[in-house]
């Protein structure tokens, strides 16, 4: 497995594998990996002849009071953990490198980001988007693999691949979770015992609303009122951020007083003191 932490050679190395007629898959992540990341470096693994997985934690996606300088970084695990899912590159740079003095092009998305996760972190999928397009220009891939649990972030970039024509297949991955249903994130790390035993309330919420989905309630208001009482009852020191039924392409918010007759992404967003989790369900009618 070769470690890579210049910009420049990461794209000579991936030029140079797409010249000898290799398929590259790419896996984008902020290191600190756990399963979740792994099963994505699998799924990678199965669809392409050479694996590159991007290390680096974006400075451009953190707000001024987010986690930027406390977010894990554990390379060393990393690459044990990534030769033995036989990554064939990782790629390592320092933010310098990537951001060099005097940056001053970043892209903008307008649209799919205004919601959800994006209306509490102002530019976060800005900077999603401006380091994502520029793994893709420097590892050249013609697969990436995201996971769903980002399910708003695998939409923005859909969209971006779209919209900027990028030759390269977006793949979503499902889900990890522990045993007790918590979405593996880096960030369960930050939780306390307490609030670590009423996370997994999240995905009991949003199953409750899949199985009410399942059995016909298509009230936006009646499923939303599911996942709210199973938040309040039993994760009562969470304080929800959102939790939305929204258009699956467009991610616009259900009104309250809809229905449900298209495809549903059902997301939440909770806070425990600082730490800020996600989780998500798909409702197809
Ligand atoms: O999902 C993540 O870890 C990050 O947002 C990504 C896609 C690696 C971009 O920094």
């Amino acid at each position: 497995m070769q470690i890579i932490e210049s910009p420049a050679d990461l794209q000579l190395a991936a030029l140079a594998l797409r010249s000898a007629g290799e398929t590259i898959a790419l896996v984008p992540t902020m290191g600190n990996l756990h399963e979740g990341h792994l099963s994505l470096v699998r799924t990678a693994r199965a669809m392409a002849t050479r694996v590159i997985v991007s290390d680096f934690v974006n400075p451009t996606q953190f707000g001024p009071n987010e986690d930027y300088a406390a977010y894990p970084r554990t390379f060393e695990a990393d690459c044990a953990l990534l030769e033995r899912e036989g990554a064939d590159i990782v790629f390592h740079p320092s933010p310098e490198a990537m951001y060099p003095d005097g940056t001053s092009v970043s892209l903008i998305e307008t649209s799919l980001s205004k919601h959800l996760c994006g209306a509490s972190r102002p530019g976060h999928f800005n900077g999603v988007c401006t380091v994502v397009a520029k793994l893709f220009l420097l590892a050249q891939p013609h697969i990436a693999v995201f996971g769903q649990k980002d399910a708003q972030q695998l939409r923005v970039l859909r969209r971006m691949v779209r919209d900027l024509n990028f030759p390269i297949q977006v793949v979503g991955a499902p889900i990890v979770r522990e045993p007790d249903g918590l979405a593996m994130s880096s960030r369960n790390q930050y939780l306390t015992p307490a609030q670590r035993l009423e996370a997994p309330a999240l995905h009991r919420a949003l199953e409750a609303c899949s199985t009410a989905f399942a059995s016909g309630e298509r009230s936006v208001a009646a499923l939303r009122k599911r996942i709210l009482g199973i938040l309040s009852a039993s994760a009562p020191s969470g304080v929800p951020d959102y939790v939305t039924l929204a258009d699956d392409e467009t991610l616009v918010p259900l009104d309250d007083a809809d229905t449900v007759s298209r495809p549903v992404l059902a997301a939440l967003a909770v806070r425990f003191g600082t730490t800020r989790l996600i989780d998500n369900t798909e409702l197809r009618p």
